[in-house]
Protein backbone atom coordinates (compact mmCIF):
# COMPACT_ATOMS: atom_id res chain seq x y z
CA UNK A 1 0.00 0.00 0.00
CA UNK A 2 1.06 3.40 -0.77
CA UNK A 3 1.74 5.60 2.21
CA UNK A 4 -0.29 9.00 2.69
CA UNK A 5 2.12 11.61 0.94
CA UNK A 6 1.55 13.28 4.15
CA UNK A 7 1.74 10.42 6.28
CA UNK A 8 4.32 12.36 9.12
CA UNK A 9 1.38 14.72 9.48
CA UNK A 10 -1.29 12.76 10.10
CA UNK A 11 -0.62 10.57 12.88
CA UNK A 12 -4.10 10.88 15.29
CA UNK A 13 -5.31 10.29 18.72
CA UNK A 14 -5.04 6.80 18.61
CA UNK A 15 -1.22 7.07 18.46
CA UNK A 16 -0.84 9.88 20.61
CA UNK A 17 -2.58 7.73 23.46
CA UNK A 18 -0.89 4.98 22.87
CA UNK A 19 2.29 7.03 23.61
CA UNK A 20 1.22 7.66 27.64
CA UNK A 21 -1.60 4.51 28.01
CA UNK A 22 -4.73 3.81 29.20
CA UNK A 23 -6.19 6.92 27.19
CA UNK A 24 -5.19 9.07 29.77
CA UNK A 25 -5.60 12.00 27.47
CA UNK A 26 -9.44 11.71 27.14
CA UNK A 27 -9.80 10.56 30.93
CA UNK A 28 -8.71 13.44 31.71
CA UNK A 29 -10.24 15.86 29.63
CA UNK A 30 -13.20 14.01 30.89
CA UNK A 31 -12.24 15.09 34.44
CA UNK A 32 -12.20 18.46 33.56
CA UNK A 33 -15.20 18.84 32.68
CA UNK A 34 -17.03 17.77 36.01
CA UNK A 35 -14.96 20.92 37.52
CA UNK A 36 -14.33 23.64 35.12
CA UNK A 37 -16.63 26.13 33.18
CA UNK A 38 -14.39 26.11 29.82
CA UNK A 39 -11.88 23.32 29.15
CA UNK A 40 -8.59 24.15 26.90
CA UNK A 41 -6.53 21.95 25.28
CA UNK A 42 -3.38 23.02 22.75
CA UNK A 43 -1.73 20.41 20.72
CA UNK A 44 1.85 20.97 20.04
CA UNK A 45 2.78 20.27 16.35
CA UNK A 46 -0.70 19.33 15.29
CA UNK A 47 0.48 18.71 11.70
CA UNK A 48 -2.81 18.39 9.32
CA UNK A 49 -4.70 18.41 12.79
CA UNK A 50 -5.76 14.62 12.59
CA UNK A 51 -5.13 13.81 16.54
CA UNK A 52 -7.65 17.82 17.24
CA UNK A 53 -10.07 17.12 14.93
CA UNK A 54 -10.62 13.56 16.46
CA UNK A 55 -10.84 14.99 19.74
CA UNK A 56 -12.81 17.35 18.86
CA UNK A 57 -15.40 14.83 17.60
CA UNK A 58 -15.31 12.91 20.59
CA UNK A 59 -16.08 16.25 22.52
CA UNK A 60 -18.43 18.01 20.54
CA UNK A 61 -19.60 19.93 23.94
CA UNK A 62 -18.44 24.01 23.46
CA UNK A 63 -16.92 24.54 26.94
CA UNK A 64 -14.03 22.56 25.43
CA UNK A 65 -12.03 24.66 23.24
CA UNK A 66 -9.15 23.05 21.17
CA UNK A 67 -5.73 25.32 20.01
CA UNK A 68 -2.65 23.79 17.72
CA UNK A 69 0.85 25.53 17.23
CA UNK A 70 2.28 24.80 13.73
CA UNK A 71 5.93 26.53 12.99
CA UNK A 72 4.89 27.58 9.91
CA UNK A 73 2.08 26.93 6.75
CA UNK A 74 2.27 23.48 5.11
CA UNK A 75 0.82 20.87 3.63
CA UNK A 76 -3.22 21.78 3.93
CA UNK A 77 -2.91 23.50 6.83
CA UNK A 78 -2.83 27.24 6.73
CA UNK A 79 -5.73 28.74 8.01
CA UNK A 80 -8.99 27.99 10.36
CA UNK A 81 -11.09 26.42 7.89
CA UNK A 82 -8.77 23.67 6.68
CA UNK A 83 -9.48 22.11 9.76
CA UNK A 84 -12.69 21.55 8.19
CA UNK A 85 -11.16 20.32 4.42
CA UNK A 86 -9.01 18.21 6.42
CA UNK A 87 -12.15 16.63 8.67
CA UNK A 88 -13.78 16.10 5.12
CA UNK A 89 -10.62 14.21 4.02
CA UNK A 90 -10.15 12.35 6.54
CA UNK A 91 -13.94 11.29 7.57
CA UNK A 92 -14.23 13.02 10.82
CA UNK A 93 -17.56 14.10 11.94
CA UNK A 94 -17.06 17.64 13.61
CA UNK A 95 -19.37 20.50 14.41
CA UNK A 96 -18.19 23.13 11.76
CA UNK A 97 -18.79 25.95 14.13
CA UNK A 98 -16.18 24.43 16.60
CA UNK A 99 -12.99 24.12 14.72
CA UNK A 100 -9.97 23.86 16.83
CA UNK A 101 -8.06 27.75 16.47
CA UNK A 102 -4.47 27.50 14.95
CA UNK A 103 -1.25 29.46 15.21
CA UNK A 104 2.04 29.14 13.63
CA UNK A 105 5.15 29.74 15.37
CA UNK A 106 8.42 28.89 16.47
CA UNK A 107 7.30 27.59 19.94
CA UNK A 108 10.52 27.34 21.21
CA UNK A 109 11.10 31.45 21.60
CA UNK A 110 7.98 31.41 23.93
CA UNK A 111 4.04 30.65 23.84
CA UNK A 112 1.71 33.43 22.89
CA UNK A 113 -0.52 32.48 25.64
CA UNK A 114 -1.64 34.04 29.25
CA UNK A 115 -0.35 32.29 32.46
CA UNK A 116 -2.65 29.44 33.60
CA UNK A 117 -4.61 29.38 30.63
CA UNK A 118 -4.37 25.88 29.16
CA UNK A 119 -6.14 22.63 31.29
CA UNK A 120 -4.26 19.84 29.12
CA UNK A 121 -0.77 20.18 26.31
CA UNK A 122 -0.66 17.41 24.23
CA UNK A 123 2.13 17.01 21.55
CA UNK A 124 3.77 14.36 19.50
CA UNK A 125 6.58 14.10 16.89
CA UNK A 126 7.02 17.34 17.05
CA UNK A 127 9.51 18.54 20.37
CA UNK A 128 11.93 16.68 18.81
CA UNK A 129 12.34 19.46 15.97
CA UNK A 130 11.88 22.42 18.65
CA UNK A 131 15.63 24.20 18.89
CA UNK A 132 15.11 25.50 22.74
CA UNK A 133 13.52 22.49 24.16
CA UNK A 134 13.94 23.85 27.76
CA UNK A 135 12.69 27.24 27.11
CA UNK A 136 9.52 25.09 25.99
CA UNK A 137 9.29 23.29 28.75
CA UNK A 138 9.18 26.24 30.97
CA UNK A 139 6.94 27.92 28.47
CA UNK A 140 4.21 24.80 28.68
CA UNK A 141 4.65 24.96 32.63
CA UNK A 142 3.50 28.12 32.66
CA UNK A 143 0.93 28.45 30.35
CA UNK A 144 -0.92 25.14 32.21
CA UNK A 145 -3.85 25.92 34.89
CA UNK A 146 -3.09 24.61 38.16
CA UNK A 147 -3.76 20.86 38.14
CA UNK A 148 -3.44 21.11 33.86
CA UNK A 149 -1.36 18.26 32.51
CA UNK A 150 0.76 17.91 29.75
CA UNK A 151 1.56 14.62 28.20
CA UNK A 152 4.48 15.11 25.55
CA UNK A 153 6.52 13.04 23.46
CA UNK A 154 10.15 14.48 23.52
CA UNK A 155 12.55 12.25 21.88
CA UNK A 156 12.30 9.16 20.12
CA UNK A 157 15.64 6.68 20.43
CA UNK A 158 16.26 4.06 17.65
CA UNK A 159 19.30 1.16 17.65
CA UNK A 160 20.75 2.02 14.28
CA UNK A 161 21.34 6.02 15.09
CA UNK A 162 24.76 6.80 14.35
CA UNK A 163 27.22 7.60 16.71
CA UNK A 164 26.66 11.27 17.67
CA UNK A 165 23.11 10.33 18.40
CA UNK A 166 24.02 7.33 20.77
CA UNK A 167 26.15 9.51 23.17
CA UNK A 168 23.17 10.37 24.59
CA UNK A 169 20.26 7.87 23.94
CA UNK A 170 17.73 8.63 26.52
CA UNK A 171 17.13 11.57 24.69
CA UNK A 172 19.31 12.28 21.54
CA UNK A 173 17.94 15.03 20.40
CA UNK A 174 18.18 16.62 24.06
CA UNK A 175 21.64 17.34 25.48
CA UNK A 176 22.86 18.74 28.77
CA UNK A 177 26.23 19.63 29.56
CA UNK A 178 27.20 20.46 33.45
CA UNK A 179 30.71 20.92 33.75
CA UNK A 180 31.67 18.72 30.65
CA UNK A 181 30.14 15.72 31.01
CA UNK A 182 26.73 14.80 29.78
CA UNK A 183 23.43 14.52 32.19
CA UNK A 184 20.36 12.91 31.98
CA UNK A 185 16.86 15.04 31.16
CA UNK A 186 15.55 12.11 33.89
CA UNK A 187 18.46 13.18 36.51
CA UNK A 188 18.00 17.15 35.80
CA UNK A 189 13.50 17.30 35.58
CA UNK A 190 13.86 14.32 39.10
CA UNK A 191 15.47 17.66 40.82
CA UNK A 192 12.71 19.54 40.07
CA UNK A 193 10.36 17.04 41.23
CA UNK A 194 12.22 17.05 44.74
CA UNK A 195 11.17 20.65 45.04
CA UNK A 196 7.13 20.26 44.37
CA UNK A 197 6.99 20.50 40.65
CA UNK A 198 5.14 17.35 38.91
CA UNK A 199 7.51 16.65 35.93
CA UNK A 200 7.86 13.47 35.14
CA UNK A 201 10.20 11.17 32.29
CA UNK A 202 9.00 8.17 31.02
CA UNK A 203 10.53 5.24 28.91
CA UNK A 204 8.37 2.57 27.78
CA UNK A 205 10.51 -0.41 28.31
CA UNK A 206 12.13 -1.38 25.59
CA UNK A 207 10.30 1.60 23.52
CA UNK A 208 11.54 3.82 20.91
CA UNK A 209 9.56 6.70 22.55
CA UNK A 210 10.10 9.29 25.12
CA UNK A 211 7.93 11.24 27.25
CA UNK A 212 7.81 13.71 30.06
CA UNK A 213 4.63 14.15 31.85
CA UNK A 214 3.55 17.48 33.78
CA UNK A 215 1.04 18.11 36.45
CA UNK A 216 1.14 21.62 37.62
CA UNK A 217 1.31 21.13 41.40
CA UNK A 218 2.45 24.71 41.76
CA UNK A 219 2.21 28.23 40.51
CA UNK A 220 5.57 28.74 41.01
CA UNK A 221 7.62 29.46 37.91
CA UNK A 222 9.48 26.33 36.56
CA UNK A 223 13.32 27.33 35.99
CA UNK A 224 15.52 24.52 34.32
CA UNK A 225 18.25 26.92 34.70
CA UNK A 226 19.40 25.35 31.41
CA UNK A 227 21.70 27.47 28.49
CA UNK A 228 20.69 26.89 24.96
CA UNK A 229 23.93 26.59 22.94
CA UNK A 230 22.83 27.24 19.33
CA UNK A 231 26.38 27.26 17.94
CA UNK A 232 26.59 23.18 18.55
CA UNK A 233 22.95 22.13 18.36
CA UNK A 234 21.99 21.47 14.72
CA UNK A 235 18.86 20.65 12.22
CA UNK A 236 19.13 17.47 11.60
CA UNK A 237 16.44 17.49 8.46
CA UNK A 238 19.61 19.87 6.56
CA UNK A 239 21.06 16.51 5.95
CA UNK A 240 18.18 14.10 5.00
CA UNK A 241 18.47 14.84 1.37
CA UNK A 242 21.83 13.71 0.78
CA UNK A 243 21.90 10.78 3.75
CA UNK A 244 18.41 8.92 3.13
CA UNK A 245 18.98 6.87 6.09
CA UNK A 246 15.85 5.21 7.33
CA UNK A 247 14.50 7.23 10.38
CA UNK A 248 17.75 9.32 11.69
CA UNK A 249 17.67 12.49 10.01
CA UNK A 250 15.13 14.47 11.78
CA UNK A 251 14.30 16.70 14.23
CA UNK A 252 16.96 19.32 16.08
CA UNK A 253 20.05 18.04 18.57
CA UNK A 254 19.76 20.35 20.77
CA UNK A 255 22.70 21.19 22.94
CA UNK A 256 22.32 22.91 26.77
CA UNK A 257 24.54 24.15 29.20
CA UNK A 258 24.04 24.30 32.77
CA UNK A 259 23.79 28.13 33.96
C1 LIG B 1 6.50 15.58 11.68
S1 LIG B 1 5.22 16.73 11.99
C2 LIG B 1 4.20 15.77 13.10
C3 LIG B 1 2.77 16.22 13.08
C4 LIG B 1 1.83 15.40 13.97
N1 LIG B 1 2.06 15.68 15.37
C5 LIG B 1 2.02 13.93 13.70
O1 LIG B 1 2.57 13.25 14.59
O2 LIG B 1 1.64 13.46 12.62
C6 LIG B 1 6.00 17.93 13.04
C7 LIG B 1 5.08 19.01 13.55
O3 LIG B 1 5.77 19.83 14.48
C8 LIG B 1 5.58 21.20 14.17
N2 LIG B 1 6.78 21.93 14.60
C9 LIG B 1 8.06 21.63 14.33
N3 LIG B 1 8.89 22.53 14.88
C10 LIG B 1 8.11 23.43 15.55
C11 LIG B 1 8.36 24.59 16.30
N4 LIG B 1 9.61 25.04 16.50
N5 LIG B 1 7.31 25.28 16.82
C12 LIG B 1 6.04 24.84 16.59
N6 LIG B 1 5.74 23.72 15.89
C13 LIG B 1 6.76 23.03 15.38
C14 LIG B 1 5.38 21.23 12.67
O4 LIG B 1 4.69 22.38 12.27
C15 LIG B 1 4.59 19.95 12.46
O5 LIG B 1 3.23 20.16 12.67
Amino acid sequence: MNKHPLWYRIRGLEKMEARFGNNLIQKFIRQRLSTENTVRILELGFGEGVCLLELRALFPDKRVKFYGINDIKKGNMKKRSDFLENAKKFGIDVPKNLLPKPFFYDAGKGLHFDDNYFDAIISQVAIPYVGDKSKLLEEFWRVLKPQGKAFLHIDTYEKFYPDFLQVSKETPRFVIYKKGKLIKVSEHLNKFRKKGFDVRFKIKKGKANRCVLMKKTTTKPLKLGLRYDEDSSFDLTRFNKEKKIRGVWWGTRSVFFMK
